[in-house]
């Protein structure tokens, strides 16, 4: 396969910001070049330098636009696709009038496939090239979604749902059938190119006992894997967690006791937490996302992000389609940088760039492979647009400095500020420089 050579500014980084004058976190060139060869980064860097070894290499000329790691969406269910922006509840009865109807129709291989489609296309519109995905609760849509991922050579990291009670039947399994599907899965592809099973009780509510204990099993078994599940979002919920599972500490401690809580574990949202849940997090590893549109739309609350990175959390940033109302991981952060406000606390827009990609990626432990412009990492870039609409270049005019243009894009910015997305070294954006 032939080199492709893409020109424009670059702006990569090493580590997060302390603050916007932290200027040893990231690398930033006005006249930069990415090499991309086999679908991974060659050589980065100004392009008087990269460019003579890319003798060879078809040229991009993305000048004026900004070139970055493309973003990673920590959380995010892709059989939601369709009930995003449903009116008017909180989550119990937002997931019982809306969600789980919606999702039951993904025991149909074909519907699934369908929408997997539709999923991954509108991903890459809006920058994301790698997300942490919860299919439905039926092996097929975690088939049709790996199989979606592969054909476009995606990184994907999902699991299909396990739920065995609290819900409708179409949307069940049984503690058995949901150990043994995941366990296929996971035989099927985790590992496979650039797939990654993430073991996935949706949450205690919807999950046995006995379930949770399968998982867990699940869990100790396949430690190379992911685990993700929902914590602590809205009260009504976690008053009922507190029903179900009457000798738990706290929510926190229905995981901990079954042994899914580590490194790998995603947690969506973790909004309403106690002083020991908060120091059990910090001290198993275990990763809060912060779902910001989401928490607004469904009311849920205000996601703490100083005082858990106090404690020496790291939390993930996410979307969480289809509560969540915008797949773009601006506009996440753009919600984000509110709910910080809210709290008298301070999302600078170079640590939010860094959050969407770098940071991301070291959530997930994938900073060696994504989340950069690094050599040797795989070639999954965006290209971003200050300029994208009529009110982003009346507000370009006064900017001075690349921390302000970027502040710009976190607040206006949405898929149309991505002029387009590479995954693994291919434009997904037809039809566009
Ligand atoms: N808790 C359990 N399931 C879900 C879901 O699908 N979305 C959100 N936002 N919270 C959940
Ligand atoms: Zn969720």
């Amino acid at each position: 396969m032939t080199d492709t050579l893409l020109r424009g500014r670059i702006l990569t980084f090493h580590r997060e910001p302390a603050d916007p004058d932290d200027t040893d976190a990231y690398t930033y060139v006005e006249d930069g070049a990415v090499l991309i060869r086999d679908d991974l980064i060659a050589a980065s860097g100004a392009f008087d330098v990269v460019s003579p070894d890319a003798d060879d290499a078809t040229l991009i000329d993305h000048r004026p636009h900004l070139l970055m790691a493309g973003f990673i969406d920590a959380h995010i269910h892709f059989p939601q696709v369709q009930i995003v922006a449903s009116w008017g509840s909180q989550l119990l009865d937002w997931l019982n009038g809306y969600t789980f109807p919606a999702e039951a129709e993904y025991a149909n291989a074909q519907h699934a496939r369908a929408m997997a489609g539709q999923f991954c296309g509108l991903l890459a519109d809006h920058g994301t090239t790698t997300a942490v995905t919860f299919c439905s609760v039926h092996a097929a849509s975690a088939e049709a979604l790996f199989a979606e991922a592969a054909d476009r050579n995606m990184r994907m990291i999902a699991g299909k749902t396990m739920m065995d009670r609290n819900a409708p039947e179409a949307v069940l399994d049984t503690p058995q059938s949901s150990y043994d599907d995941s366990k296929a899965l996971i035989d099927h592809w985790h590992g496979q190119g650039r797939a990654s099973y993430a073991i996935t009780p949706r949450f205690a509510i919807t999950s046995s006992p006995a379930q949770l204990e399968l998982a867990g099993a699940l869990a100790s078994e396949h430690p190379e894997c992911f685990v993700q599940t929902h914590l602590s979002e809205n009260h009504d919920e976690i008053a009922f967690t507190a029903e179900l599972y009457p000798d738990a500490r706290d929510y926190l401690d229905v995981y901990e006791s079954y042994g899914l809580l580590g490194p790998r574990t995603l947690l969506g949202h973790a909004i309403h937490l106690q002083e020991r849940e908060i120091s059990a997090m910090a001290e198993l590893g275990a990763h809060p996302v912060f779902c910001p549109t989401s928490n607004l739309f469904l009311g849920s609350g205000l996601f703490d992000e100083a005082g858990l990175r106090a404690q020496g959390i790291q939390s993930g940033i996410a979307t969480d389609i289809g509560a969540g109302t915008s797949y773009s991981m601006l506009q996440t952060l753009n919600e984000g940088y509110k709910i910080l406000q809210l709290q008298n606390q301070k999302l600078h827009a170079l640590r939010a760039f860094h959050w969407i990609t770098r940071g991301n990626a070291e959530v997930l432990g994938l900073e060696k492979k994504i989340g950069t412009l690094d050599v040797g990492t795989e070639a999954d870039i965006v290209v971003i647009n200050a300029r994208a609409t009529p009110a982003m270049t009346l507000r370009m005019t006064m900017v001075e400095s690349l921390s302000e243009e970027l502040f710009v894009v976190q607040m206006m910015g949405d898929d149309r500020a991505i002029a387009q997305t590479y995954i693994a070294g291919q434009p997904q954006k037809k039809g566009v420089l």
